[in-house]
């Protein structure tokens, strides 16, 4: 079994709210990623419903075939809404509206009572509960000790360092991802990874032992502007294939 791709395809939502218009369509989006070799699809609903939104998330429930991931806060409202459809996953993300994307993992010690409620909701009506977490050992304890299912370890601060003259940065932060799924597969989590991944970078996270899954949007999408969103997806997915451990 090589590495989980899940593709999040809010940015197909981003242009298509930009002038109004039905097209391009997620959903169209979502097939098309899945015929290209995807293993899941990811949406993210947020309060401002930015780009995904409700009906989006009822029509991806309804049609896709691989995995459906739903990114979310641990809000009231999303509970429902993640009750109501039912997603395969629920990645419970931070939230902040001034943020351009998700920055930053959740605070899980901060939200306890919010994501104690959402798991609880999960494990009732058989949704896995993902946390997208900072790689530091007190968050993945607090993820086993919640009941979560899942760890989505945040790469963003690993691919800041990505580039020419940040090695020692990026082996820093390479290191904290390794030592964060070690634990987390200790504890019996499975462990995904994402945020910023491209299909330059993305090797070294899947070469670590443990990580199962990555989610990743805004390369492959930026990708598909030039290349097709099919060829884009099986860019990333030979990316990855050479890379991935078996482990
Ligand atoms: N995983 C999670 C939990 C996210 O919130 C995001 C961004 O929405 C991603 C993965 C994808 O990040 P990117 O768009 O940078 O690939």
């Amino acid at each position: 079994m090589s590495v989980r791709l899940h593709i999040n395809i809010d940015h197909v939502a981003t242009v298509r709210n930009a002038r109004g218009t039905k097209y391009p369509d997620p959903l169209y989006a979502a097939h098309v990623c899945e015929a290209a070799g995807a293993d899941g699809i990811t949406a993210h609903l947020r309060e401002d419903r930015r780009h995904i939104r409700d009906d989006d998330v009822e029509r991806l429930r309804a049609s896709i075939t691989s995995h459906f991931n739903l990114e979310c806060a641990a809000t009231d409202e999303m509970r429902a809404i993640a009750e109501r459809v039912v997603p395969d996953t629920v990645t419970l993300v931070p939230e902040r509206r001034q943020e351009r994307t998700t920055e930053g993992g959740l605070d899980v010690a901060g939200q306890r009572q919010a994501v104690e409620t959402f798991i609880a909701m999960c494990k009732r009506v058989g949704i896995r509960a993902s946390l997208f977490i900072a790689p530091d050992d007190v968050s993945v304890q607090l993820s086993h000790a919640l009941g979560a299912d899942q760890i989505e370890l945040h790469t963003g601060e690993y691919c800041h360092a990505f580039e020419p003259g940040k090695a020692a940065q990026r082996d820093k932060e390479l290191a904290r991802l390794v030592r964060a799924t070690e634990l987390a597969r200790s504890l019996g989590l499975e462990v995904a990874a994402g945020h910023g991944l491209t299909r330059h970078n993305v090797g070294p996270v899947v070469a670590i032992p443990g990580v199962a899954e990555v989610n990743i949007g805004h390369s492959v999408i930026a990708d598909a502007v030039f290349l097709g969103l099919s060829e884009a997806v099986q860019k990333l997915r030979a990316a990855i294939e050479r890379h991935a451990s078996r482990a």
